[in-house]
Order: structure tokens, then C-alpha cells, then sequence
């Protein structure tokens, strides 16, 4: 279990929270603290010092990292205003004292002789893959065989278009009303990609739904697969056992999205 104190970053601060319209917002996290690593895939659980409501810190993928002079000052998240925690940190101004516990969780795994990857994000379950595809890109990767599907209810919802491109990707882009790229469901153009082109690794994370389908898709096709998966957490130590997740292998068994994952083998969980 982790020790809360050794995971809490003082002294973090709101370095900006931009609008990305449609209810989306970037918020630069800028921390005192020392931190050792970070790893895409992994979260970060946060609150706006000085709150009553919500109590509890909420989770959020780390997004971008903040780097000077080689060392991590801090980060950069990619939320979506649904509820009051996240309407709460869309009010929060350069400046503002912020309440953050992480990096938490266990990342993607990556494999260095992988050629062709498909990430496949629905709507805000884009936010862990910018890291991804920027650390895949730091360690050499040919960026050309690194490929997202990028999904959403409308274009308004596809984020970050540009920023995977600047790293020399071309996302795959599909909306439920066809307002951008395909219409329909992004685990189509996937299927027909997998058809031609199978992977060596897929990387998903998005709503459940969405995740299912590639799950079945990835067992289908006996492809290897790794889901992040976004369970409400209450935590995020591996403390309140808020977060369960059914294991795969053992009967009547349960994960803990905030310990064991956000990350997991597709075949190590049924959702
Ligand atoms: C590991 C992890 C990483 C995440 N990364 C991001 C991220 O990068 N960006 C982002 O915008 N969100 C992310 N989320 C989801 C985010 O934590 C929730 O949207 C947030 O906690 C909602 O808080 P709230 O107080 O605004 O909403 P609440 O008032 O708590 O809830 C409002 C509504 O949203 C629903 N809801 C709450 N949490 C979730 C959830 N996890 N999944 C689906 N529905 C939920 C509730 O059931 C309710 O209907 C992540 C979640 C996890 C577990
Ligand atoms: S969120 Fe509390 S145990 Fe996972």
C-alpha cells in the first residue's frame, strides 16, 4: 500500500487552466517537491486546497509532464467538467494551491522491439496517450508505426489532434455524428486496420463500453492488449477497496484500479 505522505507533492500550485471549449480544460500543475519518475498511464489524485466539497481528491491522468532543467517540476492534465470536483477545479485560477497526491498506479508497459501500436482513445480517455506517444517518441520509436484511434460523440470531443500530429502520428478519427472523420464507432476503422495491419500492441482507454469492444476485438484476433480503466476511486491508496475490479483467473476474485492498475492486461480483468 502506498504511504500517503510519501506520495503527497507540497507546495503544488495552478501554473494555468486553459479552456479547450466544450467543457474540456488543461491545467498546469506546478510542484516544489521532488519527483522521481512518472510513467505514462499513471494518475493523479487532486483537489483544490482550501475546499470543503468535494472531500475527497478525485483522479486524473497525467498528461503531460513539466520538465526544467532535466527534472520534473510538474505536470499537465486534460479533464472534462462532469460533476462538482471537476467544476470546481474549472473555477481554479493561477496560483490557486492545489492538493496533489502521485504519480499513483501502474503505467503502460512498452516494448522497445514493438513496431506497429494502436492506441485507441474515447473521447477524454485520450488524456493518458499524449505522454505515451511523447515518451515513445523520446525513446526512438518510428512515430509512422504508432497509430491513434481517436473517437468521440462529436468533433468538439476529439482533443489533441494536432498535438499527436506535431509527434508525426495521423490519428484515425471517428464520431458518433460524423461531424469528423468516420462516422460511427472508432473500434470500426480499428477492426479494419487490425484486418491489414494486426498490431504487436494495443493500448486502450476510454469508456467502458468502448473498452469492452476492444477487449473482445484484441481476443479475437489474439492480440496482446492493455486497458486503462477509469473506476470511481475514493482513495487511490489500495485503502477504501472503492475501485474493485473483477479478476480474470481467479474466481471471486477482485483487483484494486488504484494499486494493481489503472493499467491491466486485457486478459487479467473482465469488465
Ligand atoms: C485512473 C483514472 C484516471 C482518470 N483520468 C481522467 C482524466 O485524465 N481526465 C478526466 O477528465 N477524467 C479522468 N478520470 C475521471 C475523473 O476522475 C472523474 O471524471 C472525476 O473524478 C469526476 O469528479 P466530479 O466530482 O466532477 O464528478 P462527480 O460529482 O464525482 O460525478 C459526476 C458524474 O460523473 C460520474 N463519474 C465520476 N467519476 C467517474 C469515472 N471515473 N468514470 C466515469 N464516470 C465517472 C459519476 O458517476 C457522476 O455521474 C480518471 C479516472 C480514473 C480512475
Ligand atoms: S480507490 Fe480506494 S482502494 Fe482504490
Amino acid at each position: 500500500m502506498y504511504n500517503p505522505t510519501e506520495k503527497c507533492l507540497q507546495g503544488a500550485q495552478v501554473l494555468w487552466n486553459r479552456p479547450q471549449g466544450s467543457g474540456y480544460y488543461r491545467m498546469g500543475l506546478g510542484c516544489a517537491g521532488k519527483i522521481e519518475s512518472v510513467h505514462p498511464g499513471q494518475f493523479l489524485m487532486l483537489r483544490l486546497e482550501g475546499q470543503q466539497s468535494p472531500l475527497l481528491r478525485r483522479p486524473f491522468s497525467v498528461h503531460q509532464v513539466i520538465v526544467d532543467q532535466h527534472r520534473i517540476r510538474g505536470f499537465e492534465i486534460l479533464y472534462k467538467v462532469v460533476g462538482d470536483g471537476t467544476a470546481l477545479l474549472a473555477g481554479a485560477k493561477k496560483g490557486d494551491g492545489i492538493d496533489v497526491l502521485g504519480p499513483l498506479g501502474k503505467s503502460f508497459v512498452v516494448h522497445p522491439g514493438h513496431k506497429t501500436v494502436y492506441c485507441v482513445a474515447g473521447g477524454i480517455g485520450v488524456a493518458p496517450f499524449l505522454f505515451l506517444a511523447a515518451r515513445m517518441s523520446v525513446a526512438g520509436f518510428d512515430m509512422s508505426g504508432v497509430s491513434l484511434f481517436l473517437g468521440g460523440r462529436t468533433a468538439n470531443d476529439l482533443l489533441c489532434v494536432e498535438d499527436f500530429e506535431t509527434l508525426g502520428m495521423s490519428p484515425i478519427l471517428a464520431t458518433d455524428d460524423g461531424s469528423r472523420g468516420q462516422r460511427g464507432l472508432v473500434t470500426a476503422p480499428l477492426e479494419e486496420a487490425i484486418r491489414t495491419s494486426p498490431p504487436d500492441m494495443m493500448y486502450a482507454c476510454g469508456p467502458l463500453p468502448m473498452l469492452r469492444v476492444v477487449m473482445a476485438i484484441a481476443a479475437h484476433h489474439d492480440l496482446p492488449c492493455q486497458v486503462s480503466i477509469e473506476t470511481i476511486m475514493a482513495c487511490g491508496m489500495g485503502a477504501c477497496l472503492g475501485c474493485a475490479v473483477k479478476d480474470k483467473k481467479r474466481h471471486a476474485a477482485y483487483r484494486h484500479a488504484c494499486v494493481d492498475g489503472p493499467v491491466f492486461d486485457a486478459e487479467e480483468i473482465v469488465l
